[in-house]
């Protein structure tokens, strides 16, 4: 009896692979056990959304050539998590945690009835993929938790240079061909 118990379960937990939870719900409503974390298909949507690994590039590779401190249109810089949650001219609050229907972002980034939308601007902008909008709104509506490593935090800032104790090496040079930009490589 037991075995056949065991294999029951056995082959129910196969299952739950292909069929997810709500098949064994409908054979086992109210069950305790379905809610134990190796038998549920855990649903992508529970999962929390990382600002570092997630949120972020989305703002990078979108957003932040218009929105950092040598180019912040509308007066909104997007590099530093602060300034991110704060906004810039309109003084609208742009991210509000835990409130992702009431932040000023969102608001911007997502199409309205015909498909328009505010952010990203630029020529041919294309607006972010559903996908990417739901993934900013669960990390918002989770708290807007900036989960940067203090490892990867930038140390140097144009405001915070670093001292140097010797000159730094400077391997190559370059300039712009109008000749008002200087490229010069260095480490820090
Ligand atoms: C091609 C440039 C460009 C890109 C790319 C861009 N923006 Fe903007 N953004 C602007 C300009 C310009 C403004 C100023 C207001 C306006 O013109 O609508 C602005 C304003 C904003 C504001 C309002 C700031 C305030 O408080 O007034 C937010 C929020 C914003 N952008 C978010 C984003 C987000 C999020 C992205 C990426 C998904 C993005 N922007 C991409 C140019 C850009």
């Amino acid at each position: 009896m037991a075995q056949r118990y065991l294999l029951l379960l056995g082959s129910l937990f196969l299952g739950s692979q292909f069929l997810g939870s709500q098949f064994l719900g409908s054979l086992f409503p109210g069950s305790q056990f379905l809610a134990s974390p190796f038998l549920g298909s855990t649903a992508a949507a529970d999962e929390t959304v990382s600002y570092y690994k997630q949120v972020r590039p989305i703002f990078q590779a979108r957003c932040q050539g218009c929105h950092q401190p040598a180019k912040a249109s509308g007066d909104y810089v997007m590099t530093t998590f602060e300034q991110l949650l704060k906004g810039g001219e309109s003084e609208e609050t742009a991210i509000k945690p835990q409130d992702s229907a009431g932040s000023y972002l969102v608001d911007l980034i997502t199409p309205d009835a015909e498909g328009k939308f505010e952010m990203p601007q630029g020529q041919n902008a294309k607006p972010l993929h559903e996908t990417e909008i739901a993934l900013i709104r669960r990390w918002i509506d989770a708290g807007a938790i900036d989960d940067t490593p203090a490892n990867a935090r930038q140390l140097f800032t144009a405001e915070n240079p670093p001292q140097y104790s010797l000159p730094p090496v400077v391997s190559s040079l370059d300039f712009s061909p109008d000749g008002k930009l200087l490229a010069v490589t260095g480490f820090h």
